[in-house]
Formats: C-alpha cells, sequence, structure tokens
C-alpha cells in the first residue's frame, strides 16, 4: 500500500487555493522533465472552484492531456456530466486543445465506453497525476462500496457501474487498479460531511478510496477536524 500524506486545512479557500497552486507548479515540472503532463480530473462539486482558478495557470497547454476518472452515463453536454462541469468551469477558457481532452463516451452506453476507454489508456502506461474527491459513503470516483472496485492485480481498467447509490445509477469509472497507475494521487475533500468517511479511512478500513494507491504516495487534502 502507498504511503499516505494527510494535509488538513483550516478553510475551503485555504485548500482550493493550495490545490490550485500546487497542480499548476507540478504540471509546469512534468512538462519541463517529459514535455507532457498527463492529468486525471475528478468529478462532482468539489473540484469546480479549483478548476475555474486553473484558467489562470501560466503554462503550456499543449503539453496537457486530460482524462477522466469516471463520468455519468448521460447525453453529452449534460451539465450533469463530469466533462460537461470540466469544461464549462475551466477547459473551454483555456488554449487547451480539444483533441488533448479525452471524454468518456458514457453517452454511447457501456458496451461501448468501457472497451473504448481501456484501449484509449492503454497508450497511458501512467498518469503524471490522478484527481479524486470522496463520498459520505466514502466512495471515490465510481467505485461505490458493495461493487467490484477493480483493486486486484490484473483487474480491467475501466468498468461499466450499475445500480451507484450517488444517482445517476449508471456510470463508467476506471478501476481501482488503474487509477493507481500514476505518479501522484490526490485526494480533494472538502465539507465536514465527509468527516466519518475521512475517519473511517484514517482507521484503516477497506473503503473505496483506499483501495487506489500510486507508484509513490496518496495525498489527502482536507478541510474539516479530524
Ligand atoms: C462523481 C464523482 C465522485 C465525487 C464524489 C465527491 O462523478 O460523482 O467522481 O466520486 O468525486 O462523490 O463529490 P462532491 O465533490 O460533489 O462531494
Amino acid at each position: 500500500m502507498s504511503q499516505q500524506r494527510w494535509h488538513p486545512f483550516a478553510t475551503p479557500e485555504s485548500l482550493r487555493q493550495a490545490i490550485a497552486d500546487k497542480l499548476c507548479a507540478y504540471a509546469n515540472a512534468c512538462i519541463t522533465e517529459r514535455g507532457v503532463f498527463t492529468l486525471v480530473l475528478a468529478g462532482g462539486e468539489t473540484p469546480r472552484t479549483i478548476y475555474a482558478m486553473l484558467r489562470h495557470c501560466q503554462t503550456d497547454w499543449q503539453c496537457w492531456q486530460v482524462y477522466f476518472g469516471d463520468e455519468r452515463c448521460l447525453p453529452e453536454g449534460d451539465p450533469q456530466r463530469n466533462d460537461s462541469m470540466a469544461c464549462s468551469s475551466w477547459l473551454d477558457h483555456v488554449p487547451l486543445p480539444t483533441q488533448n481532452i479525452h471524454r468518456i463516451p458514457a453517452d454511447k452506453g457501456a458496451a461501448f465506453a468501457v472497451p473504448h476507454y481501456a484501449q484509449l489508456l492503454a497508450g497511458v502506461p501512467l498518469f503524471d497525476l490522478v484527481l479524486l474527491g470522496l463520498g459520505e459513503d466514502a466512495h471515490t470516483a465510481s467505485l461505490f462500496p458493495g461493487h467490484d472496485w477493480g483493486a486486484l492485480a490484473g483487474s480491467p481498467a475501466v468498468l461499466a457501474v450499475s445500480g451507484a447509490p450517488k444517482p445517476p445509477t449508471e456510470r463508467i469509472t476506471l478501476s481501482a487498479q488503474r487509477l493507481g497507475m500514476s505518479r501522484a494521487v490526490w485526494f480533494i475533500v472538502s465539507g465536514k460531511n465527509k468527516q466519518e468517511a475521512l475517519r473511517r479511512w484514517r482507521a484503516g478500513e477497506p473503503i473505496p478510496a483506499s483501495a487506489v494507491n500510486s507508484t509513490d504516495s496518496v495525498d489527502i487534502f482536507f478541510d474539516c477536524a479530524l
């Protein structure tokens, strides 16, 4: 298991600003080192303001390759989709080439989207950074308690999810194995309602979030007292 590093913040604002600054600096360091920055985005509401802050990152947007950790099976452009949120808050406002934004074609259904995205990811052995959120029930991406998280070695890279407890029920997600194929994994956790899930994680309970490792450590940035 990767080493976990827990980073408390006093306020949601200081958490967001720190992540936006750190992400921009890390992206530029990756670009300097390897000429590319491969990033997997988290969905949900928490990252929205951080994504908006990233519009101001001074960087070479041509070098960014953006992927998604999970997607909701809704029509393209639906405001509840994770890619719609990332585009409206951030990606539509910076000169990041459209072909570098690798959406999960969740609108086409799992039978198409799962092998399609798995094939795309086969060309990306290691991400530079995976961003993840945490649900009150300790889910992350669309890996829910009681479902298959794809945590074992040899698990498929992409999973279809049916009957998710958080709507919409039909989703596509990267497995815990594939999310962990990254130089860095950052969980961004905001709100008092996440406190219990964080406590369970810290206590070593086997929750979906703790099934995600990285080639180095896993960083957890949070703004609630533990
Ligand atoms: C999604 C997610 C999910 C999310 C958490 C936290 O598509 O819903 O990727 O894992 O990150 O549920 O969501 P909030 O940030 O909205 O609390």
